[in-house]
């Protein structure tokens, strides 16, 4: 095959999202003049709105980050004791759940999704179980009827971590509107973003206040405090990005789409690259590209491939690895019967993806790929 040289600029996994410059100084000269820096300005409220709208969601709270969402989720739905969650996942996942004193049990994942594997949650419940917290790992839906069904007959909330969802419709259901919580993230590396930000979605209207009350230190007006809260406010130069952002999210989502296909069709094929498995009743948002590597048939390990790629200018990411049970604060011999996540997690590597690459881009560092490939 022909040698193909390294790019000329390193390519990374991901690039931001970015509103032109012109129409982010309007909206600062917007906000200057209002005088209204943060607290629930006009941007944050007409984000709020123009976000129920996109999502199709009953009800939506902002946040500085997504990290802090899902801490205050836990406690707006007032879990306590265990929660049954993925070890392969973004350290907040699990974090949120230390951070609230509840103990994170780690069950097992599909090969296929990557996504907590539904059928092995009920083994790992107990009379301290309060919620299953899933990811939808890289956007690709989890068994969403089957863990409703789990939860419906234990009596446990279910709280999603959709960190990777903007925009996914499952069903025809949008992602946003299964469960008790969902929680988006909004940072620079997402599909759609407020430079740093998130937000929770859910169908009961009475968590509303009670989320408003946790991230505004509690206070419900100038002389009365009626819990305690924490600052976890989103912005408005936060929220005015975000109201840039989202207009540019559909073509951004069309690009990759067709970015991704050039992947696929270039390695579909590949002896020894596992694609992740697409559902066929999901609207995707192209988050990430992950492929999956075994050392044996490639002949090339996930790390030496990392490492290989490198030389030519391509930064790939082994998200998730290491896994949450690897930490050594959270591991625990009576919690590693998850054989699947400890493969993935050696396996894999998200290739870059976002709307400013070409097709023939990818098309190269998917030839860069093969030809690492020892026959
Ligand atoms: C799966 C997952 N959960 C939670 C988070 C945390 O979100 P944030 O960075 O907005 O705090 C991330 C971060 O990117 C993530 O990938």
């Amino acid at each position: 095959m022909k040698e193909i040289k390294p790019f000329k600029e390193p390519i990374y996994i991901i690039r931001p999202v970015l509103p032109d410059l012109k129409d982010v100084n309007k909206k600062i000269v917007e906000i200057w003049n209002s005088k209204w820096l943060t607290n629930f300005g006009d941007q944050h409220r007409a984000l709020e709105e123009e976000l129920k709208k996109y999502l199709k969601v009953r009800n939506l709270s902002l946040f500085c980050n997504g990290t802090i969402a899902l801490q205050l989720a836990i406690q707006v739905l007032e879990l306590t004791g265990e929660v049954i969650t993925t070890p392969f996942t973004f350290p907040a996942t699990s974090h949120s759940l230390y951070l609230n004193n509840i103990t994170p049990i780690y069950c097992d994942i599909n090969l296929n999704d990557f996504n907590l594997a539904a059928d092995k949650i009920e083994d790992l419940i107990t009379s301290k179980t309060s919620a299953i917290m899933p990811v939808h790992v890289f956007g690709n839906p989890c068994d969403v009827e089957k863990i409703e069904q789990i939860a419906k007959k234990n009596d446990l909330k279910v709280m999603y971590d959709a960190a990777h969802c903007f925009g996914v419709d499952y069903k025809e259901k949008p992602i946003g509107t299964f469960g008790d919580i969902s929680m988006f993230s909004f940072h620079a590396t997402k599909i759609f973003h407020t430079i740093e930000g998130g937000a929770l979605t859910y169908n009961d209207d009475d968590l509303k206040d009670k989320l408003y009350l946790l991230k505004n230190f509690g206070i419900r007006d100038e002389e009365t405090v009626l819990l305690p809260g924490t600052n976890a406010k989103m912005n408005e130069l936060q929220a005015a990005i975000g109201l840039l952002t989202l207009s540019l999210v559909d073509e951004e989502i069309r690009i990759r789409k067709k970015l991704s296909e050039v992947y696929t069709s270039n390695l579909k094929d590949v002896e020894g690259i596992r694609l992740l498995d697409r559902k066929k009743d999901v609207k995707y948002n192209y988050q990430y590209y992950p492929i999956l590597i075994d050392t044996e048939t490639f002949k090339m390990s996930r790390d030496q491939v990392y490492e290989e790629m490198k030389k030519y200018n391509v930064f790939t990411r082994k998200y998730f690895y290491p896994l949450c049970t690897d930490y050594k604060f959270y591991s625990s011999e009576d919690q590693n019967n998850i054989p699947n996540a400890k493969k993935v997690a050696n396996e894999i590597l998200c290739l870059p993806i976002y709307g400013e690459l070409s097709e023939e881009v990818i098309s190269n560092i998917s030839k860069i790929l093969k030809n690492l490939k020892k026959t």
